[in-house]
């Protein structure tokens, strides 16, 4: 409840009373999930930024994905008008809330040497973004290492940007987790895996084939 609601059933009783029982009869049919995009539709219609960036993480934590976030907010458009909807989007973008633009740069970056070996910690993701690729290396030990392109397999997303786990990389668009020692897609499991991009090590130094 927000504060305004909890000061209202403080100060006004009666009338908060059959305002949350409003709330709370009315609508019975809905999931948690369809509730809040619904309320962001409203919140973005009216034009409430405090209304938006109340029930945008609410949306997400009920699991709406970002690009439903997204379209909930394009949603308001036909009675927002575009000026609202392109504020709704720069708070989403302040909140991270907005989706990932899909990856197409190409896979293989002009410089192919990626570092000293010592520069890539042990058994640690470690980004590198170059102009012509974005690319996740996983250093398996001394002399070793793999170097996988940050393409989501999915949908393309920029891995780099997804969560570090350590020795696994969740993607932010639709939570897939990849194993960076295999990697295969452990969740969902079965899915395509990440996309290796041929290395090897010459002097300490790891270089793109
Ligand atoms: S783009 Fe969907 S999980 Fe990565």
């Amino acid at each position: 409840m927000s504060k305004a609601l909890t000061y209202l059933a403080k100060s006004r009783p009666d009338a908060a009373t059959h305002l949350l029982g409003f709330y709370k009869h009315s609508v019975q049919a809905l999931d948690e999930k369809t509730r809040h995009l619904i309320q962001i539709v409203t919140k973005v219609t009216v034009g409430t930024e405090r209304g938006l960036r109340q029930y945008a993480p609410k949306a997400l934590k009920a699991g709406a994905s970002r690009e439903e976030i997204l379209d909930a907010v394009l949603m308001a458009f036909p009675a927002a008008g575009l000026n609202k909807v392109l504020d709704a989007i720069e708070i989403m973008r302040e909140m991270d809330l907005l989706p990932e633009i899909p990856d197409d740069t190409p896979t293989l970056p002009n410089d192919k040497h990626l570092g000293a070996m010592n520069d890539f910690p042990l058994r640690r993701m470690q980004t590198v973004q170059r102009p012509g690729a974005n690319m996740i290396v996983f250093r398996t030990d001394e002399t070793q290492a793999i170097v996988y392109s940050a393409r989501c397999p999915h949908s393309k997303a920029n891995l780099c940007k997804g969560t570090d786990h350590g020795d696994r990389v969740e993607c932010r668009v639709h939570n897939w987790i990849f194993d960076l020692e295999s990697g295969q897609c452990l969740n969902p499991a079965g899915n395509a895996g990440l996309e290796v991009i041929p290395s090897v090590v010459r002097d300490g130094q790891l270089i793109l084939l």
